[in-house]
């Protein structure tokens, strides 16, 4: 069933593990992703960025793909519909007219005031039809150099001022690969966890070690987003199907040929985030 991230969220919060986001980049990918978090009969998130929607046709086609998968492969988890990085209020609301369950409005680009009011207007809209909204606040980039690390004191005026959902704040993490270790900031994850309930979403889950997942969600965070490491996983088998099999043409076989790789990962984040694999 599709539900919004709210309850899922608050219980991964209390009993203190976390909710995957595994991000999709078409239908195959969502098919792989439901049919493995199914198996573990794990509720996860899956995440759709701007980029991956329009890849995948648009919003429309996305809500089509994932309630067909779910009613023609007898999905009988809890899953999220979640816009990943929605960067205006127009395509939180085409997301959410859609039929998405979630969406993420990041305006962290902005001035604090300016990213505050564009969430509360996200979230005035979504709420109404009971859609859950995350924020960023800092700003979650691609490189460590360019990192924008957000603060306490910044937290503490977004939670109070915003009616968010969920919560992800730069403290470290990257989207892509790590040029660097990453260094998050357990002791802020830690403070936000002691003084609000509003859950705390940790990006860039590929490359954080298991150790320091394991930190994290101790530390707080509710939700962890992976992406990349899915597509190493796809890609690296995919590349060697192709090498080992020149003659092959159909795309079925040749997709098809990355599905073991992004099973194992997602069963693998699964268990991780619950406490299960070391
Ligand atoms: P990675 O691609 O680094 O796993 O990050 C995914 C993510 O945070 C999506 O929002």
């Amino acid at each position: 069933m599709l539900i919004n991230s709210i309850a899922l969220l608050n219980k991964a919060k209390i009993k203190g593990y976390a909710i995957p986001q595994f991000n999709i980049n078409n239908m195959e990918w969502a098919k792989y992703i439901l049919e493995a978090s199914n198996e573990c009969q794990t509720d996860i998130i899956l995440g759709v960025s701007e980029s991956a929607i329009k890849y995948m046709g648009g919003v429309n086609t996305v809500v089509g793909i994932i309630k067909g998968l779910i009613k023609d492969l007898h999905i009988t988890i809890n899953v999220v519909l979640h816009l990943d990085h929605g960067k205006s209020f127009n395509i939180c609301k085409e997301c959410i007219d859609a039929g998405f369950t979630s969406v993420m409005i990041d305006a962290s680009h902005m001035e604090l005031d300016k990213n505050i009011s564009l969430t509360n207007e996200v979230c005035n809209y979504a709420h109404q039809f009971n859609i859950s909204v995350e924020g960023e606040l800092g700003a979650i980039n691609t490189n460590i150099h360019s990192l924008n690390i957000t603060n306490y004191e910044d937290i503490t005026t977004y939670l109070k001022e915003t009616s968010v959902d969920a919560l992800a704040p730069a403290l470290g993490s990257v989207h892509g690969l790590y040029k660097e270790i990453p260094n998050l900031d357990f002791d802020t994850m830690e403070r936000v966890k002691n003084n609000f309930f509003t859950p705390l979403v940790l990006h860039g889950g590929t490359g954080i070690s298991n150790k320091d997942i394991k930190k994290a969600i101790k530390s707080g965070i509710t939700k962890i987003n992976f992406n990349t490491e899915l597509q190493i996983a796809w890609s690296t088998d995919v590349k060697k199907y192709i090498n080992n099999n020149p003659n092959i043409y159909d795309p079925r076989t040749i997709i098809s040929a990355g599905e073991k790789a992004i099973k194992e990962v997602v069963i693998q984040k699964i268990k991780l985030l619950k406490g299960e694999y070391e």
